[in-house]
This record gives C-alpha cells, structure tokens and sequence, in this order.
C-alpha cells in the first residue's frame, strides 16, 4: 500500500517543537497528518486536540460516545449486535463522508484514533481499512468521466439540497483560499444519500449526491492505520470511509468471537 500521501510524525511530547503545532501545519498545507505512537487514552487524546481546535460535544449521552470525554464517539463492533447476526457477518464499506456535525462556520477538522485495528488478514478491502479522500481529488474524478455531467452536478450541489434535519444547505461550498479549479468544500453527512434517496429518489439533487458519493470513493485512497496512529484532516477538503469489517465469526469451538476493532473519531471546530 503506497501511503507517502499520509505525513507521518511522532508523538513526542516532550522534545522541542510542540506536535500539536507540526501536526496542525501539516494538515494546513497537506490536508490530512498522521501522528503515530499516540496512546490510547481519552484525556491525553482531547488535551492534545484541544490545542488545535475545540473538541465538538455529542449531546444527549448517544450510545456511541465515549463514557469519559462526550466529545469522543467510539467506533466498534458491539457485542449485542453480533449476537443478533450470523457467523462471518461483515460490516460492509462506509462511503466517504464529512463530520456528522453541521455546525455552521463548518467545524475545521476530523481526527480518529486508531486503538485497535481488529483483524487483520483478509482479502484487502475486508480488513476495515481507512479511506481518506480529497474532494478536490473526486471532483477531478467526475469531470474527466463526463465534463458535461460535471457541470450539472456541481450546479445542483452548489444550490440547496434537503438534509435529514430538515433544513435545505448546499453540499458544496466555495473555499475562501481556493486554491484550485476544484479545491470546494464539502458537507457530506454520512447519511445523507439513504435520507435523499428515500424523500427524492429521482431529483437532481439525489442523483448529484450519489455521483458525488461515488466518485468519492472511486478517488480514495486506502490505508490500514495501525493501533496508536492518530490521524486528522482538514474537514473542508477531506472526506474519510472504511472499508468492509468482518464484525463476529465463529471460532473452531464454535464460539461466537468478536473482532476487536475500535476506533474512536472526533471534529474540531
Ligand atoms: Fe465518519
């Protein structure tokens, strides 16, 4: 897997420059960093954060948050949902997708923590491998597959489409420091598409966000972090995935295993 594309530093609080500072640079110039050797710890991981942002709480106690900072979801197979389901159920892929937030201006990055990357050994693809795009990237996808189509379908991102709150934004806006014919920014909700696809089906604006999603995921790049790599982007210009994960499977005795994975995310604003 050729990841020269994902700048790799050290977690190294205590010698010279502070990371948070280098990994915040990165992200500015590149769009996406990683940090490798992080540990595993909620209170380091938002201390750390919150230098170069501010961690966006998840309101309401949802299942998904972590029980000692709300401001981390905890991405993992849970128990009692692989009880429900067969022996080798999979996970299937995630598309590429921004911040659930929508807060408006638009929260600045995403990061995730890798803390435990499950199995590993699959056919690639099924390992639950990360997806990491640059819209600028799948823009450029969609134009070369078919320029004309490109043009209505960033018209009809750039006007406003229905989101699952109810309330009309545009998916595509323009940068301030643009910087490139297709560098625009990009709110793309992870459930956006399922809500068009059940209101609208056959709207422009459905088939824009499907042809967007799409080429989004044509234009990933994948990498497999390993446990303590930390990695943020810029939530403007990147949109992140996953793969398929193989969530439970039966082991020789028959006893239903889960995988380990865990992952936890988090936005900045
Ligand atoms: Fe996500």
């Amino acid at each position: 897997m050729n990841t020269q594309w994902l700048t790799t530093h050290r977690f190294e609080p205590r010698q010279g420059e502070p990371s948070p500072a280098k990994l915040a640079r990165a992200v500015a110039q590149r769009g996406v960093a990683r940090l490798s050797g992080f540990p595993s710890d909620a209170t380091t991981l938002i201390r750390f954060l919150a230098q170069i942002g501010q961690p966006i709480e998840y309101y309401g106690g949802s299942v998904g948050s972590h029980p000692e900072q709300a401001a981390l979801w905890r991405v993992r197979y849970e128990v009692e949902a692989a009880e429900r389901q067969e022996t080798h159920a999979l996970d299937g892929p995630l598309s590429v997708h921004s911040s659930q937030s929508l807060l408006d201006p638009r929260p600045r990055y995403f990061g995730m923590l890798m803390v435990d990357p499950g199995w590993q050994g699959d056919p690639v693809g099924f390992n639950g491998e990360s997806l990491l795009v640059p819209w600028s990237a799948a823009f450029r996808h969609l134009e070369a597959q078919s320029p004309a189509d490109f043009a209505w379908v960033l018209d009809a991102l750039e006007g406003p489409v229905s989101f699952p709150d109810g309330i009309s934004r545009p998916v595509v806006y323009s940068l301030q420091d643009q910087r490139g014919p297709h560098d625009f920014g990009v709110r793309l909700k992870s459930d956006l598409l399922t809500h068009l696809t059940r209101e609208s089906p056959t709207s422009q604006q459905t088939q824009a966000v499907e042809r967007l999603s799409r080429a989004g995921d044509s234009a990933a790049l994948r990498t497999q972090l390993s446990a303590h790599d930390l990695v943020l982007v810029d939530n403007d210009r990147w949109g992140h995935g996953r793969e398929s994960v193989t969530g439970a499977r039966r082991d020789q005795r028959g006893n239903l295993r889960v995988n380990p994975r865990e992952l936890w995310s988090l936005t900045l604003r």
